[in-house]
């Protein structure tokens, strides 16, 4: 009898970001957009009050969820997707879009979960250097090929912070072919307060061949 095999992958363990930093008392994470301030008071009411069937597997469809998403940020509900945490939705993306041998391109410091979503598949990741540790656009283009399915950002970026403005997240699309998905995850644009930076769900909702990646607070309301 032989035994069961399970199959390797040479892709590295994810990495979450520290959570404690000798001699400093109290450190605020911000890399995993847990709160700071516990869970909501809002929260708490609605669980202690509402007779909620937790027992229960949820709609599959999240049906209710999606309407309300799609009232609020005023987008067609066929749009939306709803996941178990973006990272999910990050699989579901590497699942349905790509081939093994497929390309997927990556910031060279970039949330490690695009790689290593897109590897399990069989697709090569193929990193795009930064300038000064911001994202270039120039780089990521000059990366692309046929083979090319993907591009992945986070803007603004973990674990560099900095961000493209509204142009050259224009220009990345505009200089993208129709048949490479571009996948812009807003998981931090609530930090961004400057006059040139646009969400990318502001920016592309609605729009063809652009995917938009939005979390929300754990634990807040
Ligand atoms: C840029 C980025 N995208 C996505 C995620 C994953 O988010 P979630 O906890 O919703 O799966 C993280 C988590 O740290 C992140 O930093």
């Amino acid at each position: 009898m032989t035994a069961i095999r399970f199959k390797k992958f040479n892709i590295d363990i994810y990495k979450p970001g520290r959570s404690s930093i000798r001699n400093i008392k109290k450190v605020v994470k911000l890399s995993a957009n847990e709160s700071a301030l516990g869970v909501s008071s809002k929260v708490k009411k609605i669980i202690s009050k509402k007779n909620l069937s937790f027992f229960r597997y949820p709609d599959p469809k999240s049906k209710k969820l999606r309407m309300q998403i799609s009232k609020k940020f005023k987008c067609d509900m066929e749009r939306i997707i709803c996941g178990s945490g973006s990272d999910e939705v990050i699989q579901m993306l590497c699942q349905l879009f790509l081939k093994p041998k497929d390309e997927v391109i990556v910031p060279q410091f970039s949330f490690l979960m695009y790689r290593i979503y897109a590897k399990i598949v069989g697709a090569n990741v193929i990193f795009a250097k930064e300038k000064k540790f911001k994202i270039s656009v120039t780089e990521i283009i000059k990366k692309v090929t046929k083979k090319t399915k993907i591009v992945f950002i986070a803007n603004p970026n973990n674990p560099t912070g900095t961000f493209l403005t509204k142009n050259e997240l224009i220009k990345l699309r505009k200089k993208l072919k129709k048949n490479v998905l571009l996948v812009v995850d807003d998981a931090y644009y609530e930090y961004m307060k400057n006059r040139n930076y646009v969400s990318g769900l502001d920016l592309f909702k609605n729009k063809e061949n652009v995917f938009i990646l939005r979390r929300y607070h754990h634990n807040s309301c």
